[in-house]
């Protein structure tokens, strides 16, 4: 059976005339299709869904909503439009042309980068899998389904490169995306967070308010790489990025509102018997994902970092709106440390930290939509503040993984650490109190108890629309 490759995989990168890449795809389709199959969202595949599939890169092909089959989604390959004569922006080769080609020299890290990032996109399907089954609404089971198809249309991207540009171990490691899997004892994911549970609807939305920001930044430093096919893949995937934060924020909104208006109601801190999410337990659900995320910037302190950026694989956020020499030649940066007891701040060369500065600029951009749902509680007369913990504040990388810190960055012992811990993080019983409120809503406009109403709906259709068709 031939397949239209330009139909099924909508695409902007000429696939219907690179043979050698069209085999590779031809193979890895339904390996892919098979994983989504057992890994995906359970239960799903006869389910027609309102979902917007881009099918190429300018402003009216990548907005096309209707109900698809999820098997049957068109997942595609997208690179934002070339920019002519683009140049290295940073690191030693500063103003040579960007790469077209896999610069020999940098092989290895140019892959290690794609595959770690391409890691992640699957692991959060995976881990994701089991909500649809307790949806809070249509509208909600129809974002968490959008988020999940354009995760599996990010590993789409990174397999593209690695097939692309990276011959057989590119073709290897684009195997290996479906091996490997969230939790897995023998094949965990690589990165901690991604192996993480996620089977409540509160996990959910700080998965996409905290790990999906997460995504943008390190979308973002890529999509400087002086390797252009890279930066393009992921200036396109930032696009779709924004509607997961959007989910995330507006999630997280949409559980503080109900919690505070029942809290109005009874006049009552004390509303888990009223159906809702308490407020201190939705900061131990914040707790919990920020300082998890946190890890995913690396350490502190990294020469891996540094040669990236030095190499121009890996720019800092917004590299080029940066007002210096982009060589960070003599520059310095403050990172945390801990000494003696005590966490310090240490003065060093710039180049080695830009790990902590896209971290320093994630914390800045994860407080802003803290501020706004601490608005909404205020608006409620409410007397409670949501915070960010300290990034000392349950740590597994860097500078803090040795120590225990208390949300306020107070160091603490072990003994104090297992005592007040519970009152931090979620605790098996926090976790199964949420889950008795994980009951599906499924009736069109109708939400479930804990959650308000969304403000709109999806792509100007009303609240109502049934953007899950169960027949
Ligand atoms: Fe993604
Ligand atoms: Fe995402």
């Amino acid at each position: 059976m031939s397949i239209d490759y330009n139909e099924t995989i909508p695409n902007n990168v000429n696939l219907a005339d690179d043979r050698r890449l069209l085999r590779a795809l031809e193979r890895w389709q339904p390996a892919y299709l098979k994983w989504w199959d057992d890994m995906g969202p359970v239960e799903s595949g006869d389910l027609s869904v309102y979902l917007r599939t881009a099918i190429s890169v300018d402003k009216n092909g990548w907005a096309n909503y209707g109900h698809v089959h999820m098997p049957e989604y068109r997942w595609g390959i997208f690179l934002s439009p070339p920019e002519d004569d683009r140049k290295i922006n940073f690191g030693i080769h500063k103003g040579e042309p960007a790469w077209q080609s896999v610069p020999g020299e940098y092989r290895s890290e140019l892959r290690r980068l794609i595959v770690t990032q391409g890691d992640t996109e699957p692991a959060s399907v995976e881990q994701q899998r089991q909500l649809g089954k307790t949806c809070p609404s249509l509208y909600d089971l129809r974002n968490l389904f959008q988020v999940n198809v354009e995760e599996g249309r990010h590993l789409w991207a990174m397999v593209y490169l690695l097939q692309a540009y990276f011959g057989r171990d590119g073709r290897e490691e684009a195997d290996m995306m479906l091996e490997r899997h969230a939790g897995d004892a023998d094949k965990p994911r690589i990165l901690q967070a991604f192996n993480e549970r996620t089977d409540d609807w509160l996990s959910f939305f700080m998965f996409t308010y905290f790990q999906d920001r997460d995504g943008k930044y390190q979308l973002a430093s890529l999509a400087e790489s002086g390797f252009d096919p890279l930066s393009r893949s992921c200036r396109f995937m930032l696009t779709e990025e924004a509607h997961h934060m959007f989910v995330g924020e507006t999630g997280i909104a949409r559980v503080v509102q109900r919690t505070c208006e029942t809290m109005r109601e009874h006049d009552s801190d004390d509303v888990r018997q009223y159906g809702v999410i308490d407020l201190p337990t939705v900061q131990k659900w914040m707790n919990f994902h920020y300082s998890i995320c946190l890890d995913l910037f690396g350490q502190e302190r990294s020469t891996n970092a540094a040669n990236y950026f030095s190499m121009g694989l890996k720019g800092r956020f917004q590299e080029t709106k940066i007002d210096d020499d982009h060589q960070l030649d003599g520059a310095v940066y403050n990172v945390p440390a801990f000494e003696d007891g005590k966490v310090v701040s240490l003065e060093v060369p710039a180049i080695t930290a830009s790990n902590e500065r896209l971290r320093a600029d994630y914390t800045k951009d994860s407080q802003r939509g803290v501020n706004r749902f601490n608005k909404i509680i205020k608006e409620h007369g409410v007397d409670f503040e949501l915070t960010l913990p300290n990034e000392a504040f349950n740590r597994g990388i860097g500078a803090f993984s040795g120590v225990h810190a208390t949300p306020e960055g107070e160091v603490i012992d072990d003994a104090e650490w297992e005592m007040r811990r519970v009152d931090w993080l979620p605790t098996e019983a926090d976790r199964a109190f949420v889950q008795t409120l994980m009951a599906p809503v499924t009736e069109p406009g109708r939400m479930a108890g804990w959650l308000a109403a969304p403000r709109r709906g999806i792509h100007g259709q009303p609240i109502d629309y049934e953007y899950v068709k169960f027949h």
